[in-house]
């Protein structure tokens, strides 16, 4: 038996492929076109890997797409390509339209034509799980009751708003064609392999660097934090036995502002890593001009996962937290070797004189 999944030498996708393989001898077909964000080095402990076979290429290469599923004849497709910054989408919306949007009905479609010529028994069988976020849902004041997969969708951001426009690809392709899916929404992850373009990661590596750690606003928006392989396993089990056509949402219970979550990096670095001079880590906190459209807060009720499959995350925060800065901590090289070139192109466009 074989996946394919796509996007998956990101950070979600790649933790997926890795616990998939410790866990399971089904082949991994994992298609990713190495944007900035994709990266083989996360995938080393796999060469030679019987189970993994790596393709380089584009979910929206409709001739390729078509020739991977005939080839390899997969039972189910778990789809995590994407572009996933939301700074970038404002700087740059259109590889978010090309790749979420048109790339995944591009897939939708190869994936359509492969599951319709399927033997019936086969066809029951298939599985089309596509991998969202509670961005979709917009933005909820502070008393507002947490994101429910009945909520409206209202994305703010490019990013955002190409994801709600795939789901709902997904979705009619479900409705209209029959196609097996299912989606699950989750809330921000935060782990080993996270690119240091996101909130924790960009921390941990600019403390260490000495340089600012940039808060944009007033630090105060909420997100609901996940450790990874929490979501990975979400993942398996909406896969497993989720109900055809349902969205699951996917949640730590886990409410943070961002403030906080950047005191407590510094807290763990004071610990585990005490800067030379004695000094704190949150010496190098720097409040910064805040993301247009900012999303003030958002949180997840994740109870018609737990209630419908059992899925409960195995990590609290302060347990996942811990693990994601010894992880950044023991693997210097990694870190060096992302932060490219076009890397520290970015960070000067972002970060330049304090305007995100
Ligand atoms: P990421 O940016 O780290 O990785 C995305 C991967 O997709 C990269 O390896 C990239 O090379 C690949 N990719 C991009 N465009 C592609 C294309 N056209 N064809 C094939 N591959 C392509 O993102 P991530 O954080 O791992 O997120 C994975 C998925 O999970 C995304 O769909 C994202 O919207 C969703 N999600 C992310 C979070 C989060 O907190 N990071 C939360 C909820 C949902
Ligand atoms: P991010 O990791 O980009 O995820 P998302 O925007 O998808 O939630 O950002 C998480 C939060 O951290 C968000 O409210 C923006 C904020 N943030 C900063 O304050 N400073 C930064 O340098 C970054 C990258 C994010």
């Amino acid at each position: 038996m074989t996946i394919l999944v796509t996007g998956g030498a990101g950070f979600i996708g790649a933790n997926f492929v890795l616990d998939w393989l410790a866990a399971s001898s089904e082949t991994v077909v994992n298609l990713d076109k190495l944007t900035y964000a994709g990266n083989l080095e996360t995938l080393a402990s796999l060469q030679g890997h019987p189970h993994h076979v790596f393709v380089h290429g584009d979910i929206g290469d409709s001739a390729l797409m078509t020739r991977l599923l005939a080839e390899h004849q997969p039972r189910a497709v778990v789809n995590f390509a994407a572009e996933s910054h939301v700074d970038r989408s404002i700087h740059g919306p259109g590889e978010f339209i090309e790749t979420n949007i048109v790339g995944t009905f591009r897939l939708l479609d190869a994936v359509r034509g492969y599951w319709s010529g399927l033997p019936s028994d086969r066809q029951t069988a298939f599985r089309f799980l596509h991998v969202s976020t509670d961005e979709v849902y917009g933005s909820l004041s502070k008393d507002d009751p947490a994101f429910a997969e009945t909520n409206r969708y209202e994305p703010n951001s490019p990013y955002s708003a190409s994801k709600a426009a795939s789901d709902h690809l997904v979705r009619a392709w479900h409705h209209t064609y029959g196609l097996p899916v299912l989606t699950t929404n989750c809330s921000n992850n935060y782990g080993p392999y996270h690119f240091p373009e996101k909130l924790i990661p960009l921390m941990i590596v600019n403390a260490l660097a000495g340089k600012p750690l940039p808060v944009y606003g007033d630090g105060m928006q909420v997100r609901d934090w996940l450790y990874v392989k929490d979501h990975c396993s979400a993942i398996r089990r909406v896969l497993e036995a989720g109900r055809l056509g349902e969205t699951y949402n996917v949640g730590g219970w886990n409410e943070k502002p961002n403030i906080e979550i950047v005191n407590t990096v510094c807290q763990l670095l004071d610990e585990l890593r005490p800067r030379a001079d004695g000094s704190r880590y949150s010496g190098q906190i720097t409040y910064v001009t805040d993301r247009p459209g900012h999303d003030r807060r958002y949180a997840i009720d994740a109870r018609k996962l737990e209630q419908e499959l059992g899925w409960k995350p195995a990590e609290t925060f302060e347990s996942g937290i811990r693990k994601t800065v010894e992880w950044y901590l023991a693997h210097p090289q990694w870190v060096s070797n992302v932060q490219s070139g076009a890397y520290r192109e970015w960070v000067q466009k972002q970060y330049a004189a304090g305007n995100p």
